[in-house]
């Protein structure tokens, strides 16, 4: 099969966990006879230093042209006093708006070799297979007005949650979509006690759910979804969220598997380009040190395969190899809890191997 996929390392880590998930598709290619045709784009603080724009039009285009969108993480305290329009955020919010990536997936699954990498309890991390399902391109990050303002002889600011029916129907028909291949059970995720937006997109929940007869929907506000992610985090099957609940909920639930460093995502358009990066960002604190754990990354292309390219058996084939070297004791310094730890590229050299040693044994 032939593809292309537009990379846009950005920056810090962003760009160490890229290249080695380069080099482990670099791996999916030789060992199941793929071409897959790599091409860089720039985007956030490397953007502006480089251009003056945090997503250069060049960029775009080159994802248009791609069939999948990798991307590594953006940002860092070099360019955090900029003016708005010149932060490296800037550009991951304009491509998720450029390319329509409404559906943000981030799957949370335990992996039993992690159980003591969590800060929560073995017993209650044992099993913990869900997906947050984030609204992307609405909400808080892009309501008008967004501004300084004054009110009462006093400087304040502005931000607007505005949600539109639509926008919230098809983030919610995603979500029911996804459960009809799981556990059929969605837990949208909303502030309704409060909210005006919570009590549309509560409203528009129930009548997609008549959609879905087979699929049970519970509402949970969402302070009490926060608790219940470290009381119970076994009892959610797919959990459907706008932007800012899902950003702040899926780092916390990242921590059911040991790690921010684990988690993948997939953000999905209704075109048929698709962007997949990790959840985590650059990291300015590890940048540089070749410690940044890559499997946020590495599964990330694994989503890629399989959502875009259809490429089930290798999708599967790195989440194995990804599953094995932790079954086999390595870590990286952020689940090692102090203990001894490989680098970023080791455990990279590590996930090539048991890939090839995979191959191997299916053929
Ligand atoms: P962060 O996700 O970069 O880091 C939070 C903490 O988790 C840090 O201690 C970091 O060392 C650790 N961590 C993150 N990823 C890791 C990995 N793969 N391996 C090991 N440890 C890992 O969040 P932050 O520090 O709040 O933000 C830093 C910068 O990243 C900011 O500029 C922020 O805007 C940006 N950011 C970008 C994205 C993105 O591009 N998608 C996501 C989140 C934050
Ligand atoms: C994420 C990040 C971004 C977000 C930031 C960097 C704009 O935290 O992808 O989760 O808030 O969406
Ligand atoms: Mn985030």
């Amino acid at each position: 099969m032939k593809k292309t996929i537009a990379l846009l390392p950005g920056d810090g880590i962003g760009r160490e966990v890229i290249e080695v998930t380069v080099d482990v598709l670099k791996t999916i290619e030789e060992h199941y006879h793929h071409q897959f045709q790599f091409q860089y784009g720039l985007i956030g603080g490397d953007a502006i230093d480089q251009t003056g724009n945090p997503l250069p039009k060049e960029t775009i285009e080159t994802c248009r042209q791609a069939d999948a969108v990798l991307l590594g993480a953006v940002g860092g305290p070099k360019w955090e006093s900029n003016p708005v329009f010149l932060r490296p955020e800037r550009g991951l919010l304009a491509i998720r708006k450029e390319l329509d990536l409404f559906a943000n997936l981030r799957p949370i699954k335990a992996f039993d070799s992690l159980l003591d990498s969590s800060p929560l309890k073995p017993e209650y991390v044992r099993g913990v297979d869900f997906v947050i399902v984030r609204e992307l391109t609405g909400g808080l990050y892009f309501g008008k007005p967004s501004e300084r303002t004054t009110q009462d002889g006093e400087e304040g600011a502005v931000d607007t949650l505005f949600y539109k029916r639509s926008e919230i129907k098809r983030i919610l028909v995603s979500a029911f979509e996804l459960a009809m291949t799981r556990k059929k059970q969605v837990t949208s995720v909303d502030k309704a006690n409060v909210l005006e937006s919570s009590r549309l997109w509560r409203e528009v929940a129930e009548e997609v759910a008549k959609e879905y007869p087979e699929v049970t929907l519970k509402h949970m506000l969402v302070d009490n979804a926060a608790m219940q992610l470290i009381s119970s985090p076994n009892q959610f099957d797919v959990i459907v969220t706008e932007n800012l609940f899902g950003d702040i909920l899926s780092d916390e639930a990242s921590m059911i598997t040991g790690s921010l460093g684990m988690l993948p995502s997939a953000s999905l358009s209704s075109s048929g380009l698709h962007l997949y990066e990790p959840v985590h960002g650059s990291a300015p604190d590890i940048e540089g040190k070749n410690v940044a754990n890559p499997i946020a990354a590495i599964l990330s292309a694994a989503m890629m395969l399989r959502h875009s390219f259809g490429l089930e058996e290798e999708a599967g084939a790195i989440e194995n190899a990804v599953k094995h070297v932790l079954g086999s004791g390595k870590r990286t310094a952020d689940l090692a809890k102090g203990g001894p730890y490989v680098s970023t590229k080791l455990m990279t050299e590590e996930i090539k191997a048991a890939l090839a040693d995979d191959h191997a044994i299916l053929n």
